[in-house]
């Protein structure tokens, strides 16, 4: 009987131990321990009929054997649990970085533009990238022999229409619809046939500024002006207005800005000059006024333009225009 148990026990262990999955352990389980049927339980039925004096013995015999296999049951279940846990996670494996998403970094600077201009009481708004004559050149005090107009500097569509080489024509068709006062500033994309290199592309952004009420006046132009520097930059950077002239503003000035590589001192990216050219800006051409109906007498107007990605290269220091378009990762993800 003892021999008989001892078999009976090892056959028990040895099944435990090749099962490989929770359902199968349960099925051994159940062959041997089954209430009904099992095995062992059948087993322990039987001891009733053994003579007495060999109950005890052989009762405490088969109890010790139905608690080991119980044993061997539980931690072969715990095992096959680790194990197939561990087939779907190799907890050693380097964990996945979930891949987050960036603006761009010419967004990223026109959000920074809205933002301070914004802060000055300015309104954002934006227009159509195909235009009208009109509206990109007429409008704005560029008659037909103007040489801004030739089909070598734009791209012309059919009717009339181009896109537009600036965000100015967004001014006018503002001007058209409300009356001053007006605080506005015009960010989006604009074209021009310019050759390829690593400070143009055709395809570019602008932020335009307008401010038109009463009493406005150059302070105003240049205390904005030197606020968004201030802002977009460091305070230290120091402003400089060059007489210059634009068809569509009276004073016209380029706005330039002490270099921020060098401070001034002269380096490779300021050509040695200590200045860097940033915008174009200017008071408000009479004749516009007189486009939109409204009264030069009465009302006078600063305006100002932009090109993002000069802004974008200057502030970190990028040295090719063309990275902004090329999708490499490797540039984008710096921002
Ligand atoms: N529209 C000009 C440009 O395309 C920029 C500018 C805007 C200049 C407003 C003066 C005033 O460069």
């Amino acid at each position: 009987m003892r021999q008989e148990l001892e078999k009976l026990g090892d056959e028990a262990k040895e099944k435990i131990l090749q099962v490989k999955d929770e359902k199968s352990l349960e099925k051994v389980r159940i062959e041997f321990l089954g209430r009904k049927q099992g095995r062992i339980t059948k087993v322990l039925r039987s001891i009733k009929n053994l003579p007495s004096k060999d109950r005890p013995l052989i009762g405490g015999l088969v109890n010790q054997l139905k608690e080991e296999i119980e044993k061997e049951l539980k931690e072969r279940k715990k095992s096959i649990e680790k194990e197939e846990r561990e087939e779907y996670i190799d907890i050693t494996l380097p964990g996945k970085k979930p891949l987050v998403g960036k603006l761009h970094p010419i967004t990223q600077t026109i959000e920074e533009i809205k933002r301070i201009f914004m802060g000055l009481g300015f309104r954002v708004v934006r227009g159509p990238e195909a235009e009208t004559e009109y509206y990109n050149f007429e409008a704005l005090n560029m008659p037909r022999y103007h040489p801004a107009r030739d089909e070598q500097d734009s791209f012309y569509l059919d009717n009339n229409y181009l896109l537009r080489t600036h965000t100015s024509p967004v001014q006018i068709k503002i001007m058209e619809k409300e009356s001053p006062p007006i605080r506005i500033i015009a960010p989006g994309k604009c074209y021009r046939r310019d050759a390829v290199d690593a400070s143009h592309f055709t395809m570019f952004h602008h932020v335009e500024g307008l401010a038109v009420d009463k009493k406005i006046t150059f302070s105003d132009l240049k205390g904005s002006l030197t606020y968004f520097v201030h802002q977009m930059f460091d305070k230290e950077t120091k402003l400089r207005f060059r007489p210059s002239f634009f068809p569509f503003t009276e004073p016209s000035a380029e706005v330039d800005i002490s270099c921020i590589m060098c401070k001034g001192s002269g380096c490779r990216v300021c050509s040695g000059k200590g200045w860097l050219e940033i915008l174009g800006a200017g008071m408000v051409d009479p004749e516009v006024f007189k486009k939109v109906n409204y009264d030069p007498e009465k009302y006078q107007g600063f305006a100002f333009g932009m090109g993002v990605e000069r802004i974008c290269m200057l502030k970190y220091g990028i040295d090719d225009i063309r990275l902004f378009f090329q999708n490499d990762l490797r540039f984008l993800r710096q921002f």
